[in-house]
Parts: C-alpha cells; sequence; structure tokens
C-alpha cells in the first residue's frame, strides 16, 4: 500500500526493547534507507500531551484506550503515513498491539471495542514487522527497579503483567506473519544476532 516499510517494536515494561531501536535505526541507515523513528503514545506534539496524561493520571479504563487511539490517529496523520508515503522506513516505539496487551490483556477491556477501535483508526495499515521483546515478569522487573521512577504503568501488580504479556504472545501467535519473537533474557550481542536475520530477511 505505501511504498516505504512500518516496524514496531513491543514488550511489557521493562523488555528491554528501548535499547534495540537504535541497533535497528542504524542498521537501516547503513544500508542507506532514510529512518524515522517515533513512539506511542506521542510521537506528535499533541501526542505528546497526551501521554503525559496517559502516564500519569487516573482515569477510566475505556478514556485511556481512547485517549491511546487519539493519539495514534494523530499520529498515523502526521508522522507515519507521510513518512511510509515517501518511501521511508518507520520504526515506532509500540503501535497497537500495545493496546490490546495493555488496555486489553492487563486491563481487561473487552478486546471487540479494541478491534472497533483500530478498524476505526487504521482499517488498512499494520506494521510490516513487529518485533517483540519477551521476557519473564522477574527479569522485566528487576530491569525497571534498576532504572527509574515507576509510571502509572509500571506500577501495576504482577497479574496485569502476566496478562498483558500473555495478551502479547497471544497476539503474536495469532499474526505469525508480522511478529517475530525475541527472547529479551538474551545477551546485547545475541539479540543483534537475531535482529540482524530477521531485518535481512525483511528488506530482500
Ligand atoms: P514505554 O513505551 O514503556 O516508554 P518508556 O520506556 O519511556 O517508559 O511507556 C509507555 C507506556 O504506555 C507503557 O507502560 C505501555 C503503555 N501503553 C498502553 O498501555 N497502551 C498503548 O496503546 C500504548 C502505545 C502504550
Amino acid at each position: 500500500m505505501y511504498p516505504g516499510k512500518f516496524i514496531s517494536f513491543e514488550g511489557i515494561d521493562g523488555a528491554g526493547k528501548s535499547t534495540h531501536i537504535a541497533y535497528v535505526a542504524n542498521w537501516l541507515r547503513a544500508r542507506g534507507h532514510n529512518v524515522v523513528t517515533t513512539r506511542e503514545p506521542g510521537g506528535t506534539a499533541l501526542g505528546e500531551k497526551l501521554r503525559e496524561l496517559l502516564l500519569h493520571e487516573k482515569m477510566h479504563l475505556e478514556t485511556e484506550a481512547l485517549l491511546m487511539f487519539a493519539a495514534r490517529r494523530e499520529h498515523l496523520a502526521q508522522v507515519i503515513e507521510p513518512a511510509l508515503a515517501r518511501g521511508d522506513y518507520v520504526i515506532t516505539d509500540r503501535f497497537t498491539d500495545a493496546s490490546f496487551a495493555y488496555q486489553g490483556g492487563g486491563r481487561k477491556l473487552d478486546l471487540r471495542k479494541l478491534v472497533a477501535l483500530e478498524q476505526w483508526v487504521h482499517p488498512h495499515l499494520q506494521p510490516d514487522l513487529t518485533l517483540l521483546f519477551d521476557v519473564p515478569l522477574e527479569v522485566a522487573r528487576a530491569r525497571l527497579a534498576a532504572t527509574r521512577s515507576p509510571d502509572k504503568f509500571e506500577q501495576e501488580k504482577e497479574d496485569f503483567f502476566a496478562a498483558t504479556r500473555a495478551e502479547y504472545l497471544r497476539r503474536a501467535a495469532e499474526f505469525p506473519g508480522r511478529f517475530r519473537v525475541i527472547d529479551s533474557t538474551l545477551s546485547i550481542q545475541d539479540v543483534e544476532a537475531a535482529l540482524d536475520r530477521i531485518l535481512e530477511s525483511l528488506i530482500e
């Protein structure tokens, strides 16, 4: 549909995806591609304001889902679709799978409502590749504790993250064509080797 390619990074908080975004962006740039890196919620001026609210304010879970998709609508219109239309690579730190995993899995919002929002906001576009960084909860917890003060999601309990992780893995099994699950307990070098193989098959 677009000449560019769309790559999303996913995983529970503390899975370590952020470390690998720069690696993938550099890998593609070294091969002559234009790369736009961005994130959700956020990626636009309005989206970053919504991110502030989403990460720090208490709200009804449907409000949360609607604001995630409102931010996404703006992100698609202003950043993602124009870049894909130019033929760029777009790498996003989270996309709609995060809404299914966190609002659907974690918060138990009826998945049919999320499907309806997805149909509304991006009926045709899906990532060409979704890299799911998967780790056991204890590993993710330990990584988070070492880094920073937690936001609203990061303060959630273990069963929330167990359900979030389970929904990510369920989606990976449902959409095997675009998902690649990466064992994020591996060393950085081993993850990079896995990424090399995945990217080589993507750009052929
Ligand atoms: P995250 O991507 O982990 O950023 P940082 O590394 O800066 O903490 O934070 C975004 C949070 O938003 C994360 O906890 C998951 C949550 N989130 C949702 O709940 N639903 C969504 O649709 C998206 C995009 C994110």
